[in-house]
């Protein structure tokens, strides 16, 4: 085989796919979106199980949604960031109302800038905050979790596979654990192991030189490393330990913010605060790209100083808090609100996990169902007692069966070298019942096929 002289289908560059399994396809265009449903240009059609990336929490097809865009485009289709519009000064209310405490919004475009974004005022906010001897620039996060693509983010990301080939990348990032309670040493109670999982996190802070860390990044409950819900002392215990040694602590919470988890945002499952937020996805459902970086105010005061000072924060996003991504995300909200998409999260979501388990919870693949609202990982292994994880190969018969059933399925690709063993089920925060029901026979399906 020449691969060099492989025509491909066409000119577009698609993420995490090796192009020249397409060579020769003609691969499925997809043509329209309703609710959960997506419908193909030869009409067929498949219950979006990821919406999309765990981003369209309203559903597809909302015209109140193109409504208020048209409007918007027509009224001020963009305005600079250093001036001030009518939707954006009210999403950036909106937002800290919906958080309840006294903050500043800094919009952006992706959930890699808004984390980037948080470290960097992370890093100024000690410069300018800091106690004598301090020099606090590290970051410190997890493995597994995925922070974003751009360098920093990057970074911060604990996964080796979206890394390699593309690293070095920028200094100071130091990884720790986290809690994985499926894994978790057989001596230990879930609630044993979240213990030792902050005790391992105060010992690198330590070890680290506490006055040389700035920020601490966390998703509440890690998502696209393969859906892993802390035992319930982690998440304050982390907190706690920030307070400790004077660490911001920074949510990202780019998945789990706007209902996902089956509460507004993934914290509050934890009753515990950052200091710093980040939200992207749901944030307008992926109707206009738009992210955020909350600050709690107490930090965005620190950057109040005399005119020459250089203490204000010295970044510009072209299209950060875009007039129309700000005017639909606050319409997005709204429907969130509204049609209590974040009840329906929480009830669909125990019922998709209650059929999981009902149905294919002994079957000899299914490891562990886990998850938190609309979103749910099922890790699956060759043996259920090694844990030994299945070959990726298998789980591409598992979700290319699935397609076969009409459900497109997510799954952790490309993150831990040989732990590419979860599937991903994140619908949009709309479906029903029957829906669901259609996702769990198409996996009972898969998992069928995958036993060959
Ligand atoms: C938890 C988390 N943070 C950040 C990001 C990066 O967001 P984006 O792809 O919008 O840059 C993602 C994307 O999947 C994510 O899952």
């Amino acid at each position: 085989m020449n691969i060099s002289n492989m025509t491909m289908p066409d000119h577009l560059w698609r993420p995490i796919t090796q192009h020249s399994l397409l060579a020769g396809t003609t691969p499925r265009k997809i043509v329209k979106g309703k609710g959960v449903w997506l419908t193909d240009n030869m009409g067929n059609s498949f219950i979006d199980a990821l919406a999309g990336l765990w981003c369209v929490n309203v559903g597809y097809g909302r015209k109140e949604l193109a409504e208020v865009a048209a409007h918007q485009m027509e009224e001020l289709s963009y305005l600079a960031p250093v001036l001030s519009s009518e939707p954006t000064v009210a999403f950036a209310d909106k937002l800290q109302s919906m958080l309840g405490f006294e903050s500043h919004v800094y919009f952006s475009v992706s959930g890699s800038e808004a984390n980037e974004t948080a470290f960097k005022i992370a890093r100024q906010y000690h410069l300018q905050n800091g106690k004598p001897g301090e020099y606090r620039y590290k970051i410190l996060s997890r493995y597994r979790a995925y922070h974003g693509n751009t360098l920093g983010s990057m970074s911060a990301t604990g996964q080796a596979e979206r890394k390699m080939g593309y690293e070095p990348g920028g200094a100071g990032f130091v990884h720790v654990m986290p809690p994985y309670p499926y894994r978790r040493h057989e001596k230990l109670t879930v609630e044993e192991h979240g213990a030792e999982m902050v005790k391992l996190m105060e010992e690198t802070i330590i070890h680290e030189g506490a006055q040389t860390i700035a920020a601490l990044v966390m998703e509440p409950m890690i998502s696209g490393g393969g859906v892993i819900v802390p035992p319930e002392c982690y998440v304050p215990g982390i907190r706690a330990l920030c307070d400790k040694y004077g660490i911001l602590l920074i949510f990202d919470e780019v998945v789990s913010g706007f209902g996902r988890t089956g509460k507004m945002f993934g914290h509050q499952h934890w009753n515990t605060q950052a200091d710093i937020f980040t939200f992207a996805k749901g944030l307008a459902s992926g109707y206009m790209p738009i992210a955020a970086t909350v600050v709690k105010a107490e930090i965005f005061n620190a950057f109040l100083g005399k005119p020459g000072e250089m203490t204000h924060f010295r970044q510009i996003n072209t299209f950060g808090g875009h007039t129309v991504s700000t005017a639909v995300a606050m319409r997005n909200v709204q429907i969130v609100e509204d049609e209590d998409l974040t009840g329906n999260s929480a009830r669909m979501g125990q019922y998709f996990r209650d059929q999981m388990i009902a149905e294919v919870g002994d079957h000899p693949f299914v490891g562990e169902v886990r998850g938190l609202g609309l979103l749910t990982g099922i890790e699956l292994v060759e043996d259920r007692q090694t844990k030994v994880p299945l070959p990726e190969a298998k789980l591409n018969v598992v979700t290319g069966a699935a397609i076969q059933s009409g459900v497109f399925l997510g799954r952790n690709s490309n993150t831990i070298p040989g732990r590419c063993n979860v599937l991903l089920i994140a619908p949009p925060l709309v479906i029903n019942e029957s829906e669901t029901d259609q996702i769990v026979a198409a996996i009972k399906k898969g998992l069928t096929a995958a036993m060959g």
